[in-house]
């Protein structure tokens, strides 16, 4: 095929893309490493239940950008599933993240908002946020000992796999409390899942006369077909691939935590009558339980004898995991800004992304910035473009 331009990575950020130049007539050939497209929102009908299960952990739309929530509306309709979390802690279970209900029924009391705020403070007021040197003395400054001690401190461990005390403080800018007993876990003014699963809807973002995807094409492996090297000043290049490993790791290797899934059908309707259960105490060794039926109480054709959990292991990705969250240490802070200097002076590409620019982004989030990078950067890149693949 032509291509007027080449997406590297068919995630969320690359599909939109894809779509959009597109629709603007031009020819898109997406190059993608896995063996399906959708990047980590991708998700698959369990083959035992028909359950929809999100591959790559638990995901839940929601924004309140009115352009991408038009933007995906061509694509999928949304229900109206609301996202709510729980958390156990010593055999109870929670509300999280923490709110007038998990105060009331933590200290066994019946404060109105004031009083909890009056509470917390003077429980927060052990330690200053600002002289904290790791992250529990950053947490207990926030919320106080106690709330930390019951729903911060085991999970934390459990994300980090390492002690609070030996972790820096900025992992944790805020701790949200809520002085009210609202127990949605998102605050955006749209908020849903796509109708008929994630892979219909990304599908149908990559279904376009003028997108070619390739799977199993890792641009990066030296014995790829189609490699950087012969995309590179040959055509525009859009890439979501991960920055570091676009240079050949020259500023050094930027770290992840990466998450171990285990997966299980239970013999039971329902197992936790909830989608997401965390547990908080550090004698349990997941992070989090998912149970995946429940983002879906409106499918009648689930099975009401089996269900799907998903247990959720937390650690540091080594060099062949996935890459899940960026951890942002000062060493890699400070190789981010050599790798930007490296972004800026690569003629003929652009990157975006969680991987290309080493940010966490939620998917409204990914999507809105592919689609400023259409508006904005897109059009400079096409106008000195080479004559296309
Ligand atoms: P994404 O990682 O999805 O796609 C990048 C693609 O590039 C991948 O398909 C990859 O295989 C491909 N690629 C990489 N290197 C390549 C190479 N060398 N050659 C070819 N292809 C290459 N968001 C949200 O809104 N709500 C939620 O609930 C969640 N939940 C959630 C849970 C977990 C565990 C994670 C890790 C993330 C979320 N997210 C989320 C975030 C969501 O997954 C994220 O917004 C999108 O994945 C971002 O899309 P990208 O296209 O940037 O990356």
């Amino acid at each position: 095929m032509r291509a007027d331009v080449v997406v590297v990575g068919a995630g969320l950020f690359g599909l939109t893309v894809a779509e959009r130049c597109a629709s603007a007539g031009l020819d898109v050939l997406v190059l993608e490493r896995r063996d399906h497209i959708g990047g980590n929102a991708w998700s698959e009908d369990d083959p035992q239940t028909g359950i929809e299960v999100h591959r790559y952990g638990a995901h839940l739309f929601h924004t309140s950008n009115e352009r991408v929530w038009g933007y995906v509306n061509r694509f999928t309709a949304f229900t109206d599933y609301q996202h709510r979390v729980w958390t156990t802690h010593r055999g109870e279970v929670f509300p999280m993240p923490i709110n007038l209900a998990t105060i009331n029924q933590f200290f066994r009391t019946n404060l109105g908002p004031a009083a909890a705020r009056a509470l917390v403070a003077g429980q927060a007021g052990e330690l200053s946020a600002d002289a904290a040197t790791n992250l529990e003395e950053r947490a207990v400054a926030l919320i106080g000992r106690p709330l930390y001690e019951a729903f911060v401190r085991g999970y934390t461990a459990k994300q980090w796999q390492t002690d609070p005390r030996d972790l820096p403080p900025e992992v944790i800018s805020r701790l949200p409390v809520r002085y009210g007993y609202d127990t949605r876990y998102f605050s955006d003014t749209y908020e849903g899942l796509p109708v008929d699963g994630y892979a219909a809807w990304l599908q149908r973002m990559a279904d376009h006369p003028r997108i070619e995807v390739r799977l199993g094409v890792d641009v990066l492996d030296p014995r790829a077909s189609i490699g950087r090297d012969h995309l590179v000043g040959r055509v525009p290049v859009v890439t979501t691939a991960p920055v570091d490993r676009w240079f050949d790791y020259a500023e050094g290797r930027l770290s992840w935590r990466t998450l171990d899934f285990e997966r299980e059908v239970l013999p039971v309707g329902d197992h936790q009558g909830t989608a997401v259960m965390n547990y908080a105490d550090d004698d349990v060794p997941y992070t989090r339980v998912l149970e995946f039926r429940h983002f879906h109480p409106e499918r009648a054709h689930y099975p009401d004898d089996r269900t799907v959990v998903v247990r959720e292991y937390s650690r540091a990705a080594q060099v062949a995991d996935e890459p899940f969250y960026p951890i942002g240490t000062p060493h890699d802070r400070a190789a981010l800004l050599r790798y930007r200097e490296r972004v800026a002076a690569e003629s003929g590409v652009l990157f975006g992304g969680r991987l290309g620019t080493y940010r966490y982004l939620d998917m409204h989030m990914a999507i809105g910035s592919a689609l400023t990078l259409v508006d904005n950067q897109l059009p400079r890149l096409l106008r000195g473009r080479a004559s296309g693949l």
